[in-house]
């Protein structure tokens, strides 16, 4: 399969730190076996904003790259401007209809016709916990309410430890603080506010509870925290120098990297107030339009690569992720993997599963960017209170919705 055309493919991602490296160079090992050359093209940034932008630059100046991970609703953006490669034969050859649950394969849909492979389900809300600072301070018991939570910080912080890891950094401050507000708000909320910019749900009182306890966050960080890139942090958990992250689960990418297992280095569970419900994001990678038989039979390689059986094992045991396809048998994987597939499946029942708004799964990037710039300057200013950066998440909203 394939070798008959063996061809170029260039491929666009912000996967570079040590997890999403060892997850991505399954794929690169996957292509290359296939007779197919690797233009690697990383742009550096958690959580892709800096990627997005120069791959418009790119596309914009007429010469995009073969692939490039996306994330959501955006993918159908690209899809007007007219530039995507439809992946009809290799979809239906391979069935990506039979095998992917309707939510997931309608986001990678433009005009019915797939125009990106699905790889992954992340979790993002997970908290990171170091297992022998939670067995230290706090007699391992993981906190469930947000009470126990900050409770467990005050302990964790008297004992010398940093007991929040973050980075300040405007994605890393939506992540944590959507996940405060599903875990303070809960799911219907959540949904209302964030998912149908619904303004009363967005200016309510609830949302100020969101920024107030978000806020309070901030007294159990250390002095290194601005600007932090987020696999640092992880690596600070990892250390045993910092109690917690919060964070999506490509931060067990890291911990599997440097051969952590959870129970017995750490522990990940649920963030508090979100143990019934699920926060997801769907990584994929998107086809441009391709000129060349050999450039066009290496993207259908890689396509189909991509929503192979093997590939979506392999790499999901490297990335942290659940694989996209339900039927990867998940006998390989850990337990945290285990209980994000079954909190899932829990989710998708009983309607508590949530599109993450800071990783694109919930709002075009526009208004994303506006409820980037309200939560952010919100952290970092020590003088606006929550009630004001209600009121201009609110006003924020309705200028770009
Ligand atoms: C992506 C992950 C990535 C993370 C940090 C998220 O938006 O879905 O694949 O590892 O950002 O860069």
């Amino acid at each position: 399969m394939g070798q008959s055309h063996a061809g170029n493919v260039e491929v666009l991602h912000y996967w570079t730190s040590g997890g999403e490296a060892a997850a991505l160079a399954v794929l690169q090992k996957m292509m290359k076996d296939e007779g197919h050359t690797w233009t690697d093209f990383a742009v550096a940034g958690g959580g892709g904003e800096t990627a997005m932008t120069v791959l418009k630059s790119r596309a914009i100046s007429g010469n995009p790259p073969s692939a490039s991970m996306i994330a959501g609703p955006e993918i159908s953006q690209w899809g007007d401007l007219g530039v995507l490669a439809k992946l009809d034969t290799v979809s239906a050859s391979e069935r990506w209809d039979q095998l992917l649950p309707p939510v997931v394969a309608d986001i990678h849909k433009y005009q019915g016709s797939y125009v990106a492979a699905p790889v992954n389900v992340h979790r993002i809300n997970w908290m990171w916990m170091n297992k022998s600072i939670l067995d230290e301070v706090n007699g391992g018991k993981v906190p469930q309410t947000w009470d126990e939570f900050f409770a467990y910080m005050d302990k964790a912080k008297q004992s010398g430890y940093v007991a929040f890891a973050h980075g300040g950094q405007d994605w890393q401050d939506a992540t944590v603080f959507e996940q405060v507000a599903l875990g303070v708000g809960g799911n219907e909320w959540y949904q209302q506010a964030f998912v149908q910019l619904d303004p009363k749900a967005l200016g309510s009182d609830t949302m100020t509870q969101a920024f107030t306890t978000f806020k309070k966050l901030k007294s159990y960080m250390d002095q290194g925290m601005p600007g932090r890139d987020w696999n640092l942090s992880t690596s600070m958990v990892i250390d045993g120098k910092a109690a917690v992250q919060i964070m999506g689960d490509w931060a067990k990418g890291e911990f599997a990297a440097a051969g952590k297992q959870p129970g017995k280095d750490y522990v990940c569970a649920a963030v508090p107030g979100t143990q019934d419900a699920f926060t997801f994001n769907v990584d994929a990678f998107m086809m441009f339009k391709q000129q060349g038989q050999d450039a066009q039979a290496a993207q259908q390689d890689l396509s189909r690569l991509l929503m192979s059986k093997a590939f979506q094992e392999e790499f999901n045991l490297k990335k942290g992720s659940i694989p996209a396809r339900p039927d990867v048998s998940l006998a390989r994987f850990d337990s945290c993997a285990k209980q994000s597939m079954a909190d899932f499946q829990a989710s998708a029942k009983s309607g508590t599963l949530v599109p993450s708004f800071a990783h694109a799964m919930a709002m075009q990037p526009e208004v994303s960017g506006a409820v980037y710039d309200v939560v952010t300057n919100f952290f970092n200013d020590n003088d606006m209170n929550a009630a004001a950066a209600t009121q201009r998440l609110v006003s924020a909203i309705e200028l770009v919705k």
